[in-house]
């Protein structure tokens, strides 16, 4: 098992390149299915999770080629609608491929994950959309099986704006016969992103990135080729990066617009902060000021940047309350930052933390994608040398994070059992 051993003290300074978003690229690798024929997607992460999205993608009887910063899929006349173990268990987004195998073989069976570390995600919404369009839906021997003798368009109003739900009915909706309407839709960037390359498939919709969106339905889509937006939670937790160690780093290749909420705080806490069209610089000059957070949906804090939120609450001047509205069990990361000598306690929702001047180092273990990255923020403002294990999460999220953090000034390695470095 890999883990990283994290100096604190250094104040990270320089320029960083952020690729395409996660959470983007998934969801854009599963739209694929929806046309038959070759689909290529750029600027692509280098992270874990894309070949595994590859692997599921090829035992639906795709051809997949990764590799660098460009992705091609070759979608086939004939395809398998059913996404099983162990591919489609191994990854929480697999389930995307649901609205897709929907709309184009009007039937899917698709592994359900395992347990989740940041609390519960029921399918209720992804399952109810599909239903309103007139699929029979069912979770069947650990598999979401759902069956449609012809998908029409419906009026879908979401109890939450749920991101994977949006986009699933989005992708079924655009092969359905009429128009649907989906109110309370998720308004993130990555859904705009989705619809962007979806419209240039044929698809027809309008209103992505607003609450209410319209998909009018279209007997066939074509395949396209599409560039992946700036993953905002990866530019967010340089920019926290910045903050938590009082350097000054410009992050490229995301739209600060993206990043309104996080960079807001930011300023609050006494960053400066200087956008520009596709990167922004942050830059601390002291101690940062305590600030209070409240996770919502987009335009809202992101959930995802919760842990680096905490862990910059941890080191600022003065009290913070941070509130979680969007995946309870986020703040197990909170036990960690304890062992590090925060000054925390959680109740429900919310974290209250009385900033320290300095953490201290820990061995810890990250439970998720984000809570990694997240510890390394709070070891990089931390006395001596903290070992962040599990280290896996991290990169099935942040692409040569390693890397880049060391390019940026700061002290990591990545070990493995023996404890002797892996890379430079
Ligand atoms: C996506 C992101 C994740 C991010 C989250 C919220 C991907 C791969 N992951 O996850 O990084 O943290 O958005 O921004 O894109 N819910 C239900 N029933 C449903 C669906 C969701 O109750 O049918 C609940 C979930 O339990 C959660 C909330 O809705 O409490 C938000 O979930 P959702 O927006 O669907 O997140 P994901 O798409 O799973």
């Amino acid at each position: 098992m890999e883990r990283f051993l994290v100096t604190g003290g250094a104040r990270l300074a320089g320029t960083v390149q952020v690729a395409g978003a996660k959470n983007s690229v998934l969801k854009l690798m599963a739209a694929s299915l929806l046309a038959e024929g070759t689909t290529v997607i750029t600027n692509c992460p280098e992270i874990l999770d894309v070949p595994l999205m590859a692997d599921v993608l090829r035992g639906l009887g795709c051809a997949v080629e990764t590799g660098g910063e460009r992705v091609s899929i070759t979608t086939p006349a004939e395809l398998s609608f059913h996404a099983d173990f162990p591919a489609a268990g191994r990854l929480r987004a697999s389930v995307c491929v649901l609205g897709p195998l929907m709309g184009r073989c009007r039937q899917a069976r698709v592994a359900l994950p395992g347990g989740d570390a940041i609390g519960s995600r029921p399918l209720d919404m992804h399952q109810s959309g599909l239903r309103a369009l007139g699929a029979d839906m069912s979770i069947e021997h650990g598999r979401v099986v759902g069956r449609a003798a012809k998908l029409h368009g419906a009026w879908i109003g979401l109890d939450f704006p749920s991101v994977g739900a949006t986009e699933n009915i989005l992708m079924a909706a655009s092969l359905a016969d009429g128009a649907t309407v989906i109110d309370n839709a998720a308004r993130e960037p990555e859904i705009i992103d989705l619809a962007l390359m979806l419209g240039q498939m044929g698809a027809r919709i309008e209103g992505a990135g607003t609450a209410t969106i319209t998909i009018e339905g279209v007997d066939t889509l074509h395949p396209a080729t599409h560039r992946t937006v700036g993953d905002r939670v990866v530019g967010g937790t340089w920019a926290y990066a910045a903050a938590i160690t009082r350097g000054s780093v410009r992050v490229e290749g995301v739209d600060p617009v993206y990043m309104t909420a996080p960079l807001e705080r930011l300023t609050q806490a006494g960053a400066q902060i200087e956008p520009e069209d596709d990167a922004v610089t942050v830059t601390m000059p002291g101690r940062p000021n305590a600030v209070d957070f409240i996770t919502m949906p987009y335009p809202g804090f992101p959930t995802d940047l919760q842990p680096m939120a905490l862990a910059l609450a941890a080191v600022a001047n003065g009290n913070s309350l941070i509130t979680e509205n969007v995946f309870e069990a986020r703040f197990r990361f909170v036990d960690e930052l304890i062992r590090m000598g925060a000054d925390a306690r959680t109740d429900g929702h919310h974290a209250a933390i009385r900033g320290r001047e300095q953490l201290s180092s820990a061995p810890v273990w990250s439970t998720d994608i984000r809570a990694g990255a997240g510890l390394v923020l709070a070891g990089l403002a931390a006395e001596g040398v903290t070992e962040v294990h599990e280290v896996m999460h991290i990169d099935r999220g942040y692409p040569h994070f390693v890397e880049d953090l060391q390019k940026l000034g700061g002290q990591i390695q990545r070990v493995g059992d023996s404890g002797d470095p892996l890379r430079a």
